[in-house]
């Protein structure tokens, strides 16, 4: 490949002494389950947040999941989320128990549509979970607005949104609580898995903070069921030096989506979702849309650029959520865009001149 879909190698190399300064600290104290750097990180991306609380836990379909659970969703419950997301915000939904109910996305950005959310809430309608998909903001004021006039509880996914605003508000601050993810790809990866729950609520922090140590509030007294799924300490570290990064790597996320915007001007072939008013983008993926996407993607690998597409199966059309009972044709946006996204190299460290061989491959591929 020329240009690599995602090059996580430049990134490394401006935190590799800092990071290999925090391992041997923490293989010398032996700290490895919830040691200091676990307690440090969670303050640190709580402020970064502008949020109260931030618990670390093992990956960020477990943060959705333990959040869903602190704040009280199980059996029962109706959840409503995207058709048109990674299948594990709907998969969280499912495992705390709950029913996730789809809608479709909004054809302009991408993103949970409010109208179409709005006429499937039920009596069992618990909460609302829209996504902050590619790295922009839900129209969370719009889900407010709803949340209220029903009563329902408002979540956010956020994996794909570490550093987004909306309106000048942070992540895991529009409604109970967020979860995000901190997969090596995303905007604050880190060496393995990891993830965090994001809430100004004490209640739903505490909770949280004990539902993912086993259900535990001190040493082997369990008041709440729960599960194992703790932020590793070496991975607390990685993110702590990472995360003085993130403002400066969100930045040339954005530059480089501006750079993209501009070289894509002479090919009206290829869409590109917008961005909505209000928003800080942080272009965790860079996506646009073409006729004929399969052949287009298999040119641009023969032409050494490694492309990607997020997703291409809505979730009611994976056997897993069958049973949901959907059929092909009940989320027509997110089918097209299942059809016609394609996602183009994307990350900080990307040049100028990988982003021309990128839009000059893409020309190609489209003749
Ligand atoms: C939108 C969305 N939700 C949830 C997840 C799940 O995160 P993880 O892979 O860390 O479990 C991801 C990332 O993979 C994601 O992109």
């Amino acid at each position: 490949m020329t240009v690599p879909f995602l090059d996580l190698k430049a990134q490394h190399a401006e935190v590799a002494d800092e990071i290999a300064q925090s391992f041997a600290r923490i293989m010398a104290n032996t700290a490895f389950i919830m040691g200091p750097d676990c307690a440090e990180f969670e303050v640190e991306f709580a402020r970064f947040c502008g949020v109260k609380h931030c618990v670390g836990v093992a990956n960020g379909t477990d943060a959705l999941e333990v959040m869903l659970l602190a704040a009280g969703v199980g059996p029962g419950h109706e959840v409503i989320l995207p058709a048109n997301t990674f299948i594990a915000t709907a998969q969280a939904v499912h495992r705390a128990g709950a029913r996730p109910v789809l809608v479709d996305v909004d054809e302009t950005h991408a993103l949970m549509d409010p109208a179409q959310t709005e006429s499937r809430i039920t009596s069992k309608t618990r909460a609302l979970l829209p996504v902050h998909l590619y790295g922009q903001t839900a129209k969370m004021e719009q889900f407010q607005a709803l949340a209220k006039k029903h009563g329902l509880l408002l979540f956010e996914d956020a994996a794909q949104a570490q550093g987004a605003t909306r309106q000048g508000q942070g992540i895991g601050t529009f409604g109970v609580a967020a979860g995000t993810s901190f997969y090596p790809g995303k905007n604050l990866g880190c060496y393995g898995d990891g993830g965090a729950v994001l809430t100004n609520d004490p209640e739903v922090a505490r909770k949280a903070g004990w539902i993912r140590n086993c259900g535990s509030d001190r040493k082997y007294n369990h008041p709440v069921m729960g599960f194992n799924s703790r932020l590793d300490t070496l991975q607390a570290a990685v993110l702590r030096a990472k995360l003085k990064r993130l403002n400066d790597w969100n930045e040339a996320r954005r530059k480089a989506a501006a750079r993209y915007q501009q070289l894509l001007v002479g090919l009206p072939q290829v869409k590109l979702p917008g961005t909505l008013e209000g928003n800080v983008h942080v272009w965790h993926l860079f996506i646009v849309r073409v006729a004929n996407r399969d052949k287009v993607l298999a040119r641009l690998g023969e032409l050494g650029v490694g492309a990607g597409i997020h997703y291409p199966t809505p979730v009611h059309l994976h056997d897993s959520f069958k049973f949901l009972g959907h059929k092909r044709g009940d989320f027509p946006v997110s089918e097209q865009l299942a059809a016609e996204i394609l996602s183009l190299p994307m990350f900080p460290h990307i040049t100028a001149a990988q982003q021309e061989e990128t839009v000059a491959a893409l020309r190609k591929a489209l003749e």
